[in-house]
């Protein structure tokens, strides 16, 4: 046997432990290892029953992810899992699965397969492969239904969420919660039913219902995956192998759950989802700043502005239990910030989030004041003040002057510099970004902005507090815009470009919502206020180089008050519930305007749009890698996945331009320079890496990122 799994006995019970730390995915040799104990169990004529358990913190977590990659040169991992299973099910005495921790995916496929299951009130269970573009392979949606039931079983393998030991329980996947121990627990429930004969989960027909009952279920779980998930394969074919389980014979259901599981292994969509799983754990790594960093300790903090930014950022601090002083310029904004503050909470309880005594306890963390005093206590400060060079700096003096030495301060500007902020105090060293996105306590995105002088230790601070706060941190530079605003200019400049040739507002938002943006260009305008970016462009006027073509049409309706949804109108109009319809007003406003600068107005297809608007981040993308601005291009795509709604089934942008080929996208790049002028000058690391064959993922840096 392997020494990845151990065959003991206890009382005439056999019990194979599962030994492959962390998380005993099923790598190669687990199957081969449980396989080889069962036959030794079955020669046993003393042995009563089996307990089939996982050594160390958990249950059987999954698959080995990594091998989904390799299963596309080779043999797929189904196939190896799904004999065992009828091995395990087949046994001539009963086998029962004991579960703590997870038993997801191939570990809750590797459950099911046993006579019954046993578990721990903490244990969860679920099938999350849909997450990483897969539906379970090893006849998850075929033994699933026959547990919990085909809707259930639908639920499950669409949404990839877990149910806990309770609901387990309920819905038949567990038989028992075991309160103690849980391999006494184990054995008892094992020597309990050892003289019954065995159920098999693949003969327990009665939970798979009617045909007429399940066709319900089925059109009501395809039309809901229509109207949000969209053109995604793994829910659908999830759906469709569940379905298989309630038309056809156990195994040729398995079969066509095999078929449907290949596709999906196959897919862009996987590729990328996988592609992203493991890009959001490589963000953590920064070539400069090795893991052993000393990392200051981040017991307290102060929040600067309470509009917003700052209210949200409070609460996530509070969130993560660390006590926030929450600081404002007057009594009336301070009070503004808290009420809206206290409002989120109650929402939050309301929709059954967290019960209300844990809502209290966040709100008491929060403390709001008008003075600097107790600044001198605390570990971090984050600056969330109006966005003005003069403002941020004044009040980096004064935390200069108030705060304790090591103190990291931190500023949410989206555009200011962090090395001119920093410029004000004494200790630049001490200075860094800390860019969140709105709604700060939902959004994931945390992007860190290194100075020119922030200390190594403040940067891996920063990047461990973004984990406690449950962000994802990612490493940037200080460059205008920083990363994902940086791209975003080009990106929504090239949407309004398109409306000033002829595309309608409603045609370009829905051409990127086709491809899977959460919300079009325009649309995310509307619902940031359009105002924010008049400002900002009106006070960078003087960069702009003369002669370039600029958008105008978002100028013109500012300057009509049209900021967006604050407003009741923007590129849409709104009703009161900020419910979007089409604005036929609008879109004679832009012919006016249009026909009097003379810019030609033509027909403008889907493709275009969305190769015009996606290319437009993919070329910025390109020159803020090459700069240094990015450690490496997963990174950029990790920042658009989880701040900007790029659809994860996409890989995020440079993922995507690799797999539609750089060599295509330069060459497209190339017709928009001709067509539209400077503003589309290909990037030269794109035109580099098209012209030598190669990808941005293989674009690596050793170096760190540019401050
Ligand atoms: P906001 O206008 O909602 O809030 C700013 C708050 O700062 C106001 O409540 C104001 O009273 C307060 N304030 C001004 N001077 C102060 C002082 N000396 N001491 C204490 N409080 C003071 O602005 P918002 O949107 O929250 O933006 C704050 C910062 O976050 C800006 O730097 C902005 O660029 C940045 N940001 C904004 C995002 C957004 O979507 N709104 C996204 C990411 C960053």
């Amino acid at each position: 046997m392997t020494n990845l799994v151990q065959l003991t006995s206890d009382n005439g019970v056999a019990i194979i432990t599962i030994n492959n730390p962390p998380v005993n995915a099923l790598s190669p040799g687990v199957p081969e290892g449980i396989s080889e104990a069962l036959d030794q169990i079955a020669q046993n004529a003393s042995v009563k029953a089996t307990v089939l358990i996982g050594g160390g913190r958990t249950f059987v977590a999954g698959a080995d992810i990594k091998e989904f990659g390799k299963m596309t040169s080779g043999k797929p991992r189904g196939a190896g899992l799904l004999p065992l299973l009828l091995k395990i099910e087949d046994s001539a005495k009963p086998v029962i699965v004991a579960i703590h921790g997870t038993a997801f995916g191939g570990g809750m496929e590797l459950a099911m397969a046993g006579h019954y299951r046993v578990a721990l009130a903490t244990a969860q269970f679920g099938q999350p492969e849909v997450k990483l573009g897969l539906i379970p392979g090893a006849a998850g949606t075929q033994r699933l239904p026959r547990l919990a039931g085909v809707a259930k079983a639908v639920e499950m393998c669409v949404s990839g969420n877990p149910v806990n030991a309770e609901e387990a329980l309920k819905l038949g996947i567990v038989d028992r919660i075991i309160e103690d121990d849980l391999l006494s627990g184990a054995i008892a429930f094992a020597l309990e039913v050892a003289d019954k004969p065995a159920p098999k989960t693949r003969e327990r027909n009665e939970k798979l219902r009617s045909a007429a009952e399940n066709a319900l279920i089925f059109s009501a779980a395809r039309e809901a995956l229509a109207k949000k998930q969209r053109g995604l394969l793994a829910p659908a074919s999830a759906i469709d192998a569940v379905e298989a389980a309630t038309k056809m014979p156990f195994d040729e259901g398995c079969k066509a759950e095999q078929k449907l599981f290949i596709e999906c292994l196959f897919s862009e969509q996987s590729k990328s989802l996988i592609h992203v799983f493991f890009s959001e754990r490589e963000v953590a790594k920064i070539p400069d700043i090795p893991k052993q960093t000393n990392v200051f300790p981040i017991h307290s903090a102060v929040v600067v502005g309470a509009g917003t930014m700052g209210g949200g950022i409070a609460m996530v601090l509070a969130n993560a239990g660390i006590p926030v002083l929450l600081k404002e310029a007057d009594q009336a904004a301070l009070d503004r910030g808290m009420t809206t503050i206290r409002s989120n909470y109650a929402n939050s309880v309301k929709r059954g989030r967290f019960s209300q005594q844990i809502a209290e306890e966040r709100l008491k963390r929060i403390t709001p004041t008008l003075t600097y005093d107790d600044f001198s206590n605390v570990d971090l400060v984050i600056e969330a003040v109006f966005e003005g060079m003069a403002l941020k700096k004044e009040v980096f003096r004064e935390l200069d002057r108030v705060c304790k030495p090591g103190a990291i301060l931190a500023s949410n500007t989206s555009t200011l510099s962090i090395d001119e902020i920093a410029s004000a105090t004494s200790r630049p060293e001490s200075v860094i970004g800390t860019h969140f996105f709105s709604p700060a306590n939902v959004m994931r995105l945390l992007e860190i902005v290194r100075g020119k002088a922030s200390s190594k230790e403040v940067v891996a601070t920063c990047m461990q507090l973004s984990k406690t706060l449950g962000k994802v941190g990612v490493l940037v530079g200080n460059c205008r815009g920083f990363v994902g605003n940086r791209m975003f200019g080009p990106y929504r400049r090239e949407a309004q470009f398109l409306i000033e040739e002829g595309a309608s507002v409603e045609a370009v938002d829905r051409a990127l919502s086709d491809f899977g943006m959460a919300m079009g260009p325009l649309a995310t305008g509307d619902l940031a206020g359009l105002d924010v970016g008049w400002r900002i462009r009106k006070e960078y006027l003087h960069l702009e180089v003369p002669g370039i073509r600029q958008p105008f049409v978002e100028d013109r309706l500012c300057e009509l008050g049209r900021y967006g949804q604050k407003t009741g109108a923007g590129w849409y109009k709104y009703d009161d519930q900020r419910r979007a319809s089409p604005d036929p007003a609008v879109g004679e406003l832009i012919r006016n305007w249009v026909e009097e600068a003379g810019t030609e107005q033509r027909q403008i297809s889907a493709a275009e749009i969305t190769d015009r608007c996606l290319y437009a981040l993919v070329n910025e993308g390109a020159r803020i890698l090459e700069e240094g601005y990015a450690l490496r291009a997963s990174d950029i795509d990790i920042i658009y996945i989880n701040g900007y709604g790029f659809p994860a089934h996409r890989g995020g942008p440079m993922w995507y331009a690799d797999a539609v080929g750089l060599k295509r996208v330069y060459d497209r790049v190339c017709e928009f320079h001709r067509q539209h002028g400077e503003i589309w000058q290909p990037a030269p690391l794109l035109k580099q890496l098209a012209e030598q064959g190669k990808t941005f993922a293989e674009f690596g840096r050793e170096q760190g990122v540019t401050a």
